[in-house]
């Protein structure tokens, strides 16, 4: 008995001792500078009362450092009722900086999330690597990417930057399914605003060096982005609820009822009556998918792409679509790396994807080339060939040459290829290709405008239109753009059970 009294009272005391380190202006050091403790972020992310807490009282490998925890909070809980793993770093020890305790305790929750196949959330705050513990440090880091590897395509990984992530930090995140980012306290970089100087003799921000707003639209690292660390965290649980747990599972579907837009009608309207006209193509996803349901993934990179995700009839989809009011819709180097890592996630996890199709061509020039588009934009040939999801494409306008085949073509292995009546549908715009086929007869024409016209004309009338691909199987069906949406929950319907085995190998060589 008295043993036994003795052994709690070490326990509460160890349990105050702990508790201890969370008081004083702990809390305001973070507060101060727009942030939340890395605590508070875990009580704001989860269902109340959830979190359940593993290795608080693991001690840092210093023996002269007398806390608690090793400066990261590891666990489980729920969202929304469903199981997440979970890990945040905690600036106010030691910066957050990553130690073999630590390396160790993340590394635990990545192999339970695998193991027991939920999703891992990781709550990034750190200096990287910890540069008093050395190599153990470099090689926690190690351990910690190679779980990473291992649960890719397997759990959704997703990294919340909510301040530093510098060094070996950023790695671990770049090796996850999505990164969210908060403007001005977040940054990403592998070496800080000081090496910079040191190495390059440049002086650069930590905001222009790896800020949110530089990671979400021009390097395409941060796939999120938000104002406030709140709001970010409501968009981490946002984006959860399209996936599923794990590559066995389907996406949950919504308990609530799905509602069309009240648009639907009005669909083709969007069009402008001129087809060299842009028009926003975000309309025509939100007159298709269940009302307010669309969720822009990487929505201020490569704009000339979109994706996102979806409800149709209450089941996530995956949408890839080009965006005719930038670039044309051109499909560049950016546009087909985002567009094909999108896919391949959403193959690995089970959505079907939804095609809509507006593309003039690849982007040409000596940029593109020498910045090697033939092999960024192999990626999205080689992402649509290898998807086995349902994969349905909907030709809206203009579908020219090779732009034509990597947009989930029929031939492609895409499931199903609609066209709306006003598919363009050829190995290139009207205009170069008269240029290049009859520049003879328009050079030696007496009239060449009323030439150019007529074959114009013919050019529309026997090749660019989805009447002829239709006659010959390469578009399923034309439709009625009105009517898109019931075709498409149908179609996808049918597609549901979808089985198509990949060919035996140890793994495909993807232009990387
Ligand atoms: C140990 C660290 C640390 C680190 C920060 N701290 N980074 N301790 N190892 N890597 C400590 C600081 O000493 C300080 O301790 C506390 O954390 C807060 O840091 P401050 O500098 O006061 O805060 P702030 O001004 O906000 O700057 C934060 C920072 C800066 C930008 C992260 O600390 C920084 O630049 N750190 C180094 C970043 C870096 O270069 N990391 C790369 C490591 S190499 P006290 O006791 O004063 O509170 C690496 C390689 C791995 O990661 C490669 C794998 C592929």
């Amino acid at each position: 008995m008295k043993e036994n009294r003795k052994v709690f009272k070490e326990f509460f005391k160890r349990k105050k001792k702990h508790q201890k380190q969370y008081e004083g202006n702990y809390t305001e050091k973070q507060h101060k500078k727009g942030k939340l403790t890395a605590r508070e972020r875990i009580e704001y992310l989860l269902d109340e009362g959830s979190f359940n807490e593993i290795d608080a009282l693991r001690k840092p490998q210093n023996a002269a450092n007398d806390t608690f925890g090793d400066g990261v909070i590891c666990g489980y809980g729920t969202i929304n009722k469903r199981k997440v793993m979970i890990y945040a770093q905690d600036f106010n020890m030691m910066g957050g900086s990553l130690g073999l305790i630590h390396a160790q305790k993340i590394q635990k929750v990545q192999d339970l999330a695998l193991n027991m196949g939920h999703p891992i959330i990781g709550l990034i705050d750190s200096g990287g690597a910890r540069i008093q513990e050395g190599i153990a440090s470099l090689a926690g880091y190690a351990g910690i990417f190679t779980r990473n590897v291992n649960a890719s395509g397997m759990i959704p990984q997703i990294s919340i930057i909510l301040g530093p992530a510098a060094g070996g930090a950023v790695y671990s995140p770049a090796l996850t399914d999505f990164r969210f980012m908060v403007r001005n306290t977040s940054h990403m970089f592998v070496t800080g605003p000081s090496v910079v100087k040191e190495v390059l003799n440049e002086d650069i921000s930590f905001e222009n060096l790896g800020g949110a707003e530089v990671h979400s639209s021009k390097s395409g690292v941060a796939d999120f982005i938000y104002n406030d660390e709140e709001h970010c965290l409501l968009g981490v649980k946002k984006l959860l609820s399209f996936l599923p747990s794990n590559h066995i599972e389907r996406a949950p579907e919504s308990a609530q009822e799905a509602i069309a837009s009240q648009n639907l009608k009005n669909i083709s309207y969007v069009l402008p009556d001129d087809p060299s006209k842009p028009y926003d193509m975000i309309d025509i996803i939100n007159r298709l998918v269940d009302n307010n349901s669309f969720f822009e993934i990487a929505e201020y990179h490569a704009q000339n792409m979109i994706t996102g995700l979806a409800r149709l009839n209450n089941r996530a989809i995956g949408i890839v679509a080009n965006q005719p009011k930038v670039m044309a819709g051109t499909i560049d180097i950016n546009a087909s790396r985002k567009a094909a890592r999108f896919v391949r996630f959403c193959d690995a996890f089970n959505i079907p994807i939804l095609v809509l199709e507006d593309v003039p061509g690849f982007m040409p020039g000596k940029h593109q080339e020498h910045e090697a588009i033939i092999m960024h934009g192999a990626k999205l040939l080689y992402a649509f060939a290898e998807a086995t999801v349902p994969k349905i494409t909907v030709i809206v306008r203009k579908a020219y040459g090779g732009a034509y085949i990597v947009m989930n073509s029929k031939n492609m292995g895409g499931d199903f290829n609609f066209a709306w009546p006003t598919a363009e549908i050829a190995v290139m715009g009207t205009e170069g290709a008269i240029k290049i086929l009859h520049h003879k007869e328009l050079k030696d024409a007496e009239n060449p405008v009323q030439l150019k016209d007529e074959l114009v004309q013919d050019y529309k009338e026997n090749i660019a239109n989805p009447f002829i691909a239709e006659e010959n199987g390469y578009v399923d069906e034309v439709i009625e753009p009105q009517k898109t949406r019931a075709k498409l929950i149908s179609a996808f319907a049918l597609l549901e059970n979808k089985v198509k085995q990949k060919s035996p190998r140890k793994h495909g060589n993807i232009p990387l």
